[in-house]
């Protein structure tokens, strides 16, 4: 099988991590470590993005150079991913002169599909930008968040020509050789297809500085998403590399929120270039808290640091993985993730683990290298499993795992080994070993998951089977 290359969303810099971000790269490094064990070559981009006047202003208002504002925040960021238990093979940043240098040669690669055109709407200088007309018409012109008139407009822009594109696109979405999931998701993106405009590139320089220079035009620089989508081919070298060994992407991770650049924009970007489309494009639900959009106005927000400072890791990846729905909105709140986590996690599958380590130990029950082996090959032909993680269905196949679970904790309370030892020893011993054997197979299941506690579960039930201590204590 080919080699796959899996992506993630390049966050802003203008904020400190948050959940949202986290089910970016923990949906794509389950995918990540589920090819890999199949013994695939797997490159896995994640990356920061660093443009923009958002960014600027802020670094302004903390009195230090922006340069400097970014690089802090990325290794913020960088840091975050490795808590996560997250590991991306690449790590990009917009602001790294290769990136800008290699995105103003894929500029000049698509030039004949820019052309420029005068834009003219309501502006708010506050906010440095325009908004729609319908905005203008909700807010009653005045600026809600800098209490000013919105004034009237006209500047010099540049223009992609996504209409040169629709049809191509169109018909890739509607065959799935450029597959959009979920499939509603497919048709929502259809539907905004139809009627969507090209595409504003570039603003004049006095009205954002700190961006990526248009090429042969000194007053004009990239908008963030010419600058931000490219990263995912700039980080593998184009165009001066050959990519073909990992483009097209076999799945590019993104929220609802920016879906339709990445399924309108991207792929005209990528047919100007003449490249191909990437093969999936996944769109997850967002994170609510307490039913609703987390925001810091609302003051809701949800620190992913404080949930991993109290559970531990894989508690967190636990909650969003199975929790959270991978396509649809799913709720957090401290008591859903308190009771996945004492119900679930530290009763179904701590306690089990444990008990029958203890079971199995004081009987001491022999398991063979081979039968761990033929254990661990049997799971992975599991085809149930397999077909809802080659769907991308992972919190789908993550309640599958657990319904195994459930059941060995059915099958030990109905059997009752340790009943059985006082009478027929060997009897008890044969019950626990296929217990221990399916426990393995589980545990080989869980990796792409919970990859610690997979591995505690294989060191506990090797050969020699030792008890653990607790799989997992809370911290706080
Ligand atoms: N910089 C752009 C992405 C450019 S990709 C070429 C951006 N950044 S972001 O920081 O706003 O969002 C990064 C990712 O986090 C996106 O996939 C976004 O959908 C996701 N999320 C942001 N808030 C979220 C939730 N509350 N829940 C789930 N994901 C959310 O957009």
């Amino acid at each position: 099988m080919k080699n796959q290359y899996i992506t993630t969303a390049i966050p802003y810099v203008n904020g400190k991590p948050h959940v949202g971000h986290a089910l970016d790269y923990l949906l794509a490094d389950v995918y990540s470590r589920y090819k890999k064990e199949q013994g695939i070559s797997v490159r896995f981009q994640a990356g920061t993005d660093e443009h923009g006047n958002k960014i600027f202003n802020k670094a302004t208002a903390q009195g230090i150079p922006v340069e400097q504002y970014v690089e802090e925040n990325a290794n913020i960021f960088r840091e975050f991913i490795a808590k996560l238990g997250v590991e991306p093979t690449d790590f990009i940043r917009t602001s790294d002169p290769e990136h800008e240098r290699l995105v103003q040669l894929i500029w000049d690669k698509i030039k004949d599909h820019i052309y420029p055109s005068d834009y003219e709407g309501w502006y708010c200088s506050g906010c440095e930008g325009f908004i729609t007309d319908k905005e203008y018409e909700e807010n009653n012109g005045i600026c809600p968040d800098h209490q000013t008139k919105y004034e009237r407009l006209s500047e010099k822009n540049y223009y992609l020509r996504i209409s040169n594109f629709k049809p191509q696109i169109k018909e890739a979405i509607e065959n799935d050789r450029l597959k959009i999931l979920p499939d509603f998701r497919k048709k929502e993106v259809l539907r905004l297809l139809e009627d969507s405009p090209d595409v504003s590139i570039s603003r004049p320089r006095k009205n954002l500085s700190w961006g990526i220079s248009v090429p042969h035009d000194e007053d004009q620089v990239m908008y963030v998403w010419i600058d931000a989508l490219a990263n995912y081919i700039t980080v593998l070298g184009y165009p001066e590399k050959d990519i073909s060994d990992y483009w097209p992407a076999d799945v590019q991770f993104v929220g609802k929120d920016i879906l339709r650049f990445h399924a309108i924009i991207w792929p005209s970007i990528l047919l100007a270039l003449g490249l191909e489309l990437p093969k999936v494009i996944l769109s997850h639900g967002h994170v609510l808290a307490n039913g609703q959009k987390m925001s810091k106005s609302i003051g809701n927000v949800i620190d992913p640091i404080d949930i991993l400072g109290k559970y531990g890791l894989d508690p967190f990846r636990y909650f969003f993985l199975r929790h959270i729905d991978t396509f649809a909105d799913s709720d957090f709140t401290w008591e859903k993730f308190d009771a996945a986590y004492s119900g679930e996690l530290a009763n179904d599958l701590g306690n089990l683990v444990q008990r029958l380590a203890v079971l199995s130990q004081k009987d001491n029950v022999e398991l063979s290298v081979e039968s761990i082996e033929r254990a661990k090959e049997n799971a992975h032909k599991d085809a149930e499993y397999n077909q809802l993680m080659d769907e991308f269905k992972f919190s789908k196949a993550f309640d599958y795992v657990w319904t195994k679970i459930q059941q060995i904790n059915k099958d030990i309370n109905d059997l009752q080994p340790w009943s059985v030892a006082k009478t027929d020893l060997e009897k008890a011993k044969e019950i626990l070993l296929d217990l221990d054997l399916r426990l393995i197979a589980i545990a080989e299941l869980l990796s792409p998951f919970l990859p610690t506690t997979s591995k505690n579960i294989l060191d506990t039930f090797g050969t020699e089977i030792v008890v653990p201590k607790p799989l997992f204590p809370k911290k706080a």
